[in-house]
């Protein structure tokens, strides 16, 4: 699995940042926020296609990956730049504490990558983490997924999502069902919610 991941760095991590984070971005520009007041929690970073664009906007950034090839990858990445505001944890998010206080937790196609039993306390913690005002950026799986029956991976019905952003204001949610290839070229059905949701 390891080398997995490698290569999957090496052919996504240079590639533009995720749409939701440019989505939910733009809203806290919109907004006049100071990037140099502002902190982000980057789970399941990998080698920072991401975390690369919030640290290049000014951005405080405590990325998360429990493969030590993503934040090795993230730290000697040369596009960073000189100043950063970067702090790396290598473990599971499930498991490792979040700072708090934070006003984005971003997550591109990683938070999905838990048990379902673990999954409520995972979404509360970062919803603790956040300040009222702060926002989530991140994509979950939908129960038509390909990959749907996986014990290690959280799926959601249309329902489930509904429960699961009630609390939240929605900014952002794109439905997307596609056949597709994984970056690891395998065929896939795709089921996708793209989503960006703030804390009241
Ligand atoms: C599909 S990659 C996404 C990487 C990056 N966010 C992006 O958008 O390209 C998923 C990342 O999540 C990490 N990951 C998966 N499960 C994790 C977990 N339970 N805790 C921490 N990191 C995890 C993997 O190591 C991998 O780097």
């Amino acid at each position: 699995m390891t080398s997995d991941w490698e290569n999957y760095y090496k052919e996504t991590g240079l590639r533009a940042p995720r749409q939701t984070l440019i989505a939910a971005l733009t809203r806290f520009e919109k907004e006049g926020s100071d990037p140099d007041e502002s902190h982000a929690i980057d789970l399941g970073s990998g080698n920072g296609r991401d975390t690369a664009e919030l640290l290049r906007r000014g951005w405080r950034v405590t990325a998360i990956d429990s493969e030590p090839a993503a934040i090795a990858g993230l730290t000697q990445r040369q596009d960073l730049p000189e100043e950063t505001r970067l702090n790396t944890i290598l473990g599971k998010f499930e498991l490792v504490e979040f700072p708090e206080n934070v006003n984005l937790v971003n997550s591109s196609f990683a938070l999905p990558l838990v048990a379902p039993e673990d999954f409520p306390d995972l979404w509360n913690k970062i919803l603790y983490s956040l300040i009222p005002g702060g926002r989530i950026s991140c994509q979950l799986y939908g129960d038509k997924d390909d990959w749907r029956g996986n014990p290690t991976i959280t799926f959601f019905s249309h329902d489930g999502i509904s429960a699961l952003l009630n609390p939240l204001e929605i900014e952002f949610f794109e439905e997307e069902e596609t056949d597709g290839t994984t970056p690891r070229g395998k065929h896939k059905h795709w089921h996708i919610f793209h989503i960006v949701a703030r804390k009241i």
